[in-house]
């Protein structure tokens, strides 16, 4: 009765994980800021929708919304106008879209592994065929331009790239982003750009594919920035031609962005620029706790993220990733087997410090007690 296609992609290793937990349940899996989006943007929410904002829209988005971005923006490509900025329905569907304008059935498109459930799927999805290209601990989990070149073939189109990166936290230097996209264009391969965490990037500036060559969409969102993950709402940016390529693909899609929702984005793009500062300290001192208190037990060793709210130490305790993320679930805390973003998640686990700082030091000494009884495979 269902396509092939629906066959094509499991159920998300994280919902999985979320649907076994309770209430009570200390939640060090979920993917969002544990924080409310800025008061004032609720309310230019609300104001839209009683100043009679409630009707479709363009399907590239609101103009006065994509200018807003364009200017921002233009600090990684001078010059940026509306017409390189579409508006979709968060960092999800834009990254659906893209795949889908690029994707056909013979096509091949690089995706790091271990990398977000999304990129996989979507390109099956599409129809196409994926090649993980590995992201190493040894290497930090950034990738290197040998292991692109290794799995690169004449099929391949496209490439996704994310940093800061989930689920690592790996954040990418510019010397090798731009050796990326350099090596991309010479074999005329789209770079999908996948910057959703890129106000998270601790101790220095984020460094965007935005700009390094004509060949690069960035997608991004304003889900993390602005805590607002449920309103759903993001944006790309690319090429004029591409853009108007891909706003085709998204009427038949969703139509047009969700109208109130982009007056309300558009809010706090103008008057909540330093709303993510909050944030970010609190990350901050979180993410330094949590790595301490990691690398303090036996049998994890936790890389320092330079971004975004996870951690994703690599543990050498007897059993898989699964089964410890189980077996720390039955301890009454929530975090996701590093297998959920793919087989080379295999011997680590990913942990989210988007909780509060006294849940974050009760989840650790629970694991800590736990982890005494667990054997420690010495191979
Ligand atoms: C790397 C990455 N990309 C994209 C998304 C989806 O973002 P959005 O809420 O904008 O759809 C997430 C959400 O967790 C993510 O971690």
């Amino acid at each position: 009765m269902f396509s092939e296609r629906v066959s094509k992609v499991e159920l998300s290793g994280i919902r999985k994980f979320f649907e076994m937990a309770d209430e009570n349940t200390i939640n060090l899996g979920i993917g969002q800021p544990d924080f409310q989006p800025p008061r004032s943007a609720i309310e230019a929410y609300r104001d839209a929708m009683l100043n009679g904002h409630n009707g479709y829209g363009s399907t590239s988005g609101l103009v006065e919304l994509r200018e807003e971005i364009a200017k921002e923006y233009s600090k990684y490509r001078p010059g940026l106008t509306k017409d390189n900025v579409l508006i979709h329905t968060g960092a999800t569907q834009g990254l659906k879209i893209i795949t889908e304008s690029l994707v056909d059935d013979h096509i091949e498109v690089l995706c790091p592994q271990p990398g977000f459930v999304l990129y996989e799927a979507q390109v099956r999805l599409a129809g196409g065929n994926t090649i993980s290209y590995p992201l190493k601990k040894e290497n930090d989990f950034i990738p290197t331009l040998e292991d692109l070149e290794e799995r690169r073939t004449p099929n391949t189109k496209a490439m996704i790239v994310n940093s800061p990166s989930n689920p690592s936290g790996a954040v990418y230097p510019d010397d090798r982003i731009k050796e990326m996209v350099d090596w991309a264009k010479e074999h005329d391969i789209v770079v999908i750009s996948d910057e959703v965490y890129e106000k998270l990037v601790y101790g220095e500036d984020h460094k965007s594919f935005l700009g390094k060559g004509d060949n690069v969409v960035m997608v991004n969102s304003f889900s993390k920035r602005f805590a607002m993950t449920g309103w759903r709402i993001g944006f790309s940016i690319a090429r004029e031609d591409w853009i108007k390529k891909l706003g085709k693909i998204n009427y038949y899609n969703i139509a047009c962005p969700p109208n109130p929702t982009q007056h309300a984005a558009l809010h706090a793009l103008r008057n909540e620029s330093d709303f993510v500062e909050k944030m970010y300290d609190t990350f901050l001192k979180r993410r330094d706790i949590i790595v301490d208190r990691l690398n303090q037990i036996e049998g994890f060793d936790c890389m320092m993220p330079k971004g975004a709210f996870y951690v994703f130490p690599r543990y050498s305790f007897d059993m898989g990733a699964e089964e410890l993320a189980k077996k720390i679930l039955e301890n009454g805390v929530l975090a996701v087997p590093g297998t959920a973003f793919g087989p080379a998640g295999k011997g680590h686990i990913r942990f989210s410090y988007a909780n509060s700082k006294e849940n974050i030091n009760k989840a650790l000494d629970i694991i800590e007690d736990a982890a005494a009884d667990w054997k420690i495979d010495d191979g």
